[in-house]
């Protein structure tokens, strides 16, 4: 039996992961259209071929562009998985940050500086060198960070920067925590974990797509309660957070919104493409009751 409800999936080219969401919801009859948002319009005039989509499912590659695509469907008053708040909200690690602290969950110290002066007194408020520095937004798979150790290795990176443009120019600086060779890699829903990995490497930067090994990681209390705690903070949604361990329990490095999970289901036999359908049926309900 198909479901009464029809999700569309914003995609800029489908990927293993997408395929595995597509292939889910044949499986539970959850009617399901890919929509390429490089080959259709979002304009006032448009919109009326969006009416019959009860909610959209944002798996675009390109988070530009879809940052822009949620506002036009925010706009319109239709439910997308993640809603722009939470995505925005994510898609910034600063942000992250300061609603983590805010909200007193465990997260590594940090600093927001834009002069080199600025950085090197930051650094000092941080506990001294190694700090770690990334972009703001806009990067993943551990890209363009870079590890801190001496004013010298300041002085080149900030150099480097300016020279990247405007939006390398708000220097976004961390404590390094001293990690035990990996982290933690959790997938949440509405403040439940439901799969997790650990991700080792011999070099500081633990992302699979960098070559790091992952392994599945059991659920603890304790990873329940610190993800439950960050999803409080941030808003509920399909979240992926990294987690590092350290000698004062865990932390919350960053949340990610538009998660890769392909390998996750290999390594868990985890059915994440089944979990994000359950949520999105579940979103269009809540949605409905709000009408
Ligand atoms: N402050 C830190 N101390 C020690 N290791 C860190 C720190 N920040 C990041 N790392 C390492 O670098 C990896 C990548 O960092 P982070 O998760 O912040 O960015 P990203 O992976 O590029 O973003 P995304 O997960 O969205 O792709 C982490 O998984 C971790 O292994
Ligand atoms: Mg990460």
């Amino acid at each position: 039996m198909t479901s009464q409800y029809k999700i569309g999936l914003l995609h800029t080219g489908i990927r293993e992961d997408e395929r595995m969401i597509l292939d889910q919801s044949k499986a539970r009859g959850v009617a399901i259209e890919p929509i390429d948002i490089r080959s259709t319009i979002f304009s006032p005039q448009s919109f009326a071929q969006f009416q019959p989509y009860d909610l959209f499912l944002q798996r675009c590659a390109s988070g530009a562009k879809a940052d822009q695509v949620l506002r036009y469907f925010t706009e319109y008053g239709k439910p997308i998985v993640n809603n722009l708040e939470l995505s925005e909200l994510c898609k910034n690690k600063y942000a992250t940050s300061l609603r983590l602290a805010r909200a007193g969950v465990p997260t590594p110290d940090f600093a927001l500086a834009f002069t080199e002066d600025k950085v090197l007194e930051a650094i000092d408020q941080l506990g001294g060198f190694p700090v770690v520095i990334k972009p703001v937004a806009g990067t993943s798979w551990g890209r363009l960070m870079g590890k801190l150790t001496d004013v010298h290795a300041v002085e080149m990176i900030l150099e480097h920067k300016e020279a990247l443009g405007v939006n390398h120019q708000s220097f976004y600086l961390q404590k390094f925590i001293d990690k035990p060779g990996r982290d933690i890699r959790v997938y949440t829903v509405n403040g439940q974990t439901y799969a997790g990995i650990y991700r080792s490497a011999a070099h500081w930067i633990t992302n699979t797509a960098r070559g790091a090994e992952a392994v599945p990681c059991p659920i603890t209390k304790e990873i329940s309660e610190i993800c439950a705690a960050a999803q409080q903070a941030v808003g509920n949604g399909l979240l992926a957070l990294d987690l590092f361990e350290t000698a004062d329990g865990l932390m919350v490095n960053e949340i990610n919104h538009t998660m890769e999970f392909k390998n996750v289901v290999k390594i868990t036999g985890i059915d994440i493409p089944g979990k994000i359908l359950d949520y999105c049926l579940e979103e269009i309900k809540n949605h409905e009751s709000t009408k």
